[in-house]
């Protein structure tokens, strides 16, 4: 096993103690009721996404003009929108099935991604998204939201998670890469940093709540603006 490997193994288990204590102090009175998303990953469930076609989803995204907004290749061109490209399918299905459920909603830009995703099929979804997959990595981009010395201090973040807030690493889900991961984990290199932070500032706040377990939220809200920022730069630098 690998330091990192063994890193990531001890942050899980942090994590799982602080998920643990998260529940045994029951639901917070201010998050929203019902399932935090409609999407159960059941082996029909998981059969149905993979069955998705790419060239069905090339034709679908000449239509829908996805493109317009996420870039050609899904990589965005502005920093405020999220690429796309390289994602794992089940996790473009699965915001495609939260926009269209209003799952994710009430903000100005995923009211956005309502309106087009309850115009389409859960057929077109799936082909939607492994057309999406099967392109690379968006391109590393520099933003400037955090200074160096500022994204150094969070590295400890990433693969060690830190045992005084229970916060597991980012990596041990998001993937060594920080690639994605199997069902509803995205991949993080190259995100935008602008949609990078605000998504996390929306998980904080609650304004984003479509992360089954409530992981995201518990884990934003643990970490300062600054590490935020901090996050967004190092993943929208890293290289694929
Ligand atoms: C008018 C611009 C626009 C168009 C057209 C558009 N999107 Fe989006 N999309 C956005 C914005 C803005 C967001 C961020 C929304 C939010 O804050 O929740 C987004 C978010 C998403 C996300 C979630 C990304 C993530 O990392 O969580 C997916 C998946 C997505 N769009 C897929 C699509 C697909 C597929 C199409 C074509 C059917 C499409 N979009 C068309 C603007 C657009
Ligand atoms: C316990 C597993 C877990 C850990 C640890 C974790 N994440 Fe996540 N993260 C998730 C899941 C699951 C989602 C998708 C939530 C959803 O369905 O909307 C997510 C979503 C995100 C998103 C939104 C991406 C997008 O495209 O919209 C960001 C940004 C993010 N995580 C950053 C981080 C950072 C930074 C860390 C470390 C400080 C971290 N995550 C640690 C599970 C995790």
């Amino acid at each position: 096993m690998n330091i990192l490997t063994k890193n990531i193994f001890t942050g899980l288990a942090l994590y799982v103690i602080a998920v643990s204590n998260v529940y045994a102090s029951g639901p917070k009175p201010t998050e929203p009721s019902g399932p935090s998303s409609n999407v159960a990953w059941d082996m029909p469930q998981i059969k149905f996404v993979r069955g998705g076609g790419p060239s069905r989803g090339k034709e679908l995204n000449k239509k829908l003009a996805c493109a317009s907004c996420h870039g050609e290749k899904g990589a965005a061109t502005a920093d405020n929108w999220p690429s796309i490209a390289g994602q794992k399918a089940t996790y473009t299905y699965k915001m495609l099935i939260d926009y269209r459920d209003e799952k994710r909603a009430g903000t100005v830009t995923s009211n956005l991604m309502v309106k087009l995703a309850k115009q389409m099929t859960e057929q077109e979804m799936a082909d939607i998204s492994a057309y999406y997959a099967s392109f690379s990595l968006p391109p590393a981009t520099r933003p400037k939201v955090a200074s160096k010395e500022e994204v150094e201090k969070i590295l400890p973040l990433l693969t060690r998670g830190d045992g005084k807030r229970l916060l597991a690493p980012c990596l041990s889900c998001h993937g060594t890469n920080a690639e994605g991961n199997i069902m509803d984990i995205p991949a993080l290199a190259g995100q935008r940093a602008e949609y990078f932070r605000k998504t996390m500032k929306e998980f904080k706040t609650g304004a984003r709540h479509n992360d089954v377990y409530a992981r995201m939220r518990y884990i934003s809200k643990a970490l300062t603006d600054n590490e935020i920022n901090a996050l967004a730069q190092y993943f929208a630098e890293m290289k694929n």
